[in-house]
């Protein structure tokens, strides 16, 4: 009933790793062949932590950068930033107004990054999967391709819609805006579709390469932790070589990664990259040692990562032209999102 459409968005925090590309943008450039897709630096949700101003700025065009350097077609797509399309702030009001309290309190993802200081986290980090639940829902988006991550909070956005539709379902009605929506077996009218989580392949939660419990991140402050979008293949390799991992040969089968999450991880990573699954991998590589695997690993890395890092370069070095491409999407965003924000005042009576 909803045409399909997919949105997605990466934070301009710094740091761009090999987990947002796996995980996040590289998947991305396969889903625009079949589908229409938006695609945002999310700058607001960036702020909810603090960021110096003049490298958020920066920030902003090497995301936008990365996106365009992995392949993402800004023609056929919608490429923008989400601070010059002020309906995701306005829609996240309503949506504060709809989500519950407890709902928020149980976001994992607040708890780990407020940490147990929570009288020093903002409100915005707090409020964030309610701001997510706007991004997407603005175009009435049906696809979501993300990392596991974020998971809970996609979930989130489903139940802000599913308890929007419900609770205006007879005004929605009334004016006619409701489109059928499937609720397991039922069928209902609603006014937002229920997005789903894209959230597949071998890499939808890299895992830091110093410590295997932990989920490769920007704000990791070891820099050995990740792969950077902009490494040089030397620094690539070097990671890789000093990757964390146990003294034991690969195993054949996949059941023997369990209980290995470092060998897990490095398997995965090869797979998402070479396109293959991990039980092929082991196909190949079951038997041989790390000594082996590592630098046919950092091989593999630098052909597929090298290129996008040169063409990061050379679309950061013309800012302007960025900037151009991030107005012309936000002014095509716009046209959608404000659509939907008037229907959505109406149905609140606003
Ligand atoms: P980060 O978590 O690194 O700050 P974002 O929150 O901006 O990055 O996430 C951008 C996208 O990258 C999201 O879809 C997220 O799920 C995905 N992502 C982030 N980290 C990883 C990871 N370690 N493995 C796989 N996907 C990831
Ligand atoms: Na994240």
């Amino acid at each position: 009933a909803f045409p399909p459409l997919v949105f997605s968005g990466v934070q301009p925090t710094g740091n761009l790793h090999l987990g947002n590309y796996l995980g996040a943008i590289r998947r991305w450039v396969a889903l625009q062949e079949a589908n229409r897709c938006l695609f945002c630096v999310v700058d607001l949700h960036a702020i909810t932590v603090w960021q110096e101003p003049d490298s958020l700025e920066r920030s902003i065009r090497e995301v936008a950068a990365a996106f365009i350097a992995s392949g993402i077609d800004t023609t056929a797509h919608v490429l923008f930033n989400q601070s010059r399309v002020p309906e995701h702030a306005e829609l996240a009001w309503i949506f504060n107004c709809v989500a519950r309290l407890g709902w928020m309190e149980r976001m994992t993802q607040f708890k780990e990054k407020a940490g147990r200081d929570r009288e020093r986290a903002s409100l915005g980090l707090f409020a964030y999967p309610s701001l997510m639940a706007a991004d997407i829902l603005a175009y009435r988006a049906t696809m979501v391709p993300v990392g596991e991550d974020q998971k809970q909070h996609i979930e989130l956005t489903r139940d802000i819609a599913a308890k929007f539709n419900h609770d205006y379902s007879l005004r929605v009605a009334a004016l006619g805006l409701g489109r059928p929506i499937a609720m397991g077996e039922e069928v209902v009218q609603g006014y937002f579709p229920l997005a789903e989580p894209l959230i597949e392949g071998p890499a939808t939660r890299v895992m830091s390469l110093k410590d295997g419990a932990k989920k490769m991140s920007k704000s990791d402050p070891s820099d050995l932790s990740r792969i950077n979008l902009t490494d040089d293949p030397e620094t690539i390799a070097r990671k890789i070589r000093k990757a964390k991992t146990d003294p034991d040969a690969l195993p054949t089968e996949i059941d023997g990664l369990k209980g290995r999450p470092e060998a897990d991880n490095l398997v995965g990573i090869f797979a998402a990259l070479a396109d293959r699954s991990k039980a092929e991998v082991l196909a190949e590589y079951g038997g041989r040692p790390f000594s082996e695997f590592k630098p046919a690993l950092a091989d593999l890395a630098v052909e597929k990562l090298g290129p996008i890092a040169g063409e990061m370069r050379r679309i950061m070095a013309d800012p302007a032209e960025i900037d151009r491409t991030l107005r012309d999407g936000a002014e095509r965003a716009r046209e959608i999102a404000s659509a939907t924000l008037s229907d959505v005042k109406r149905i609140v009576g606003l």
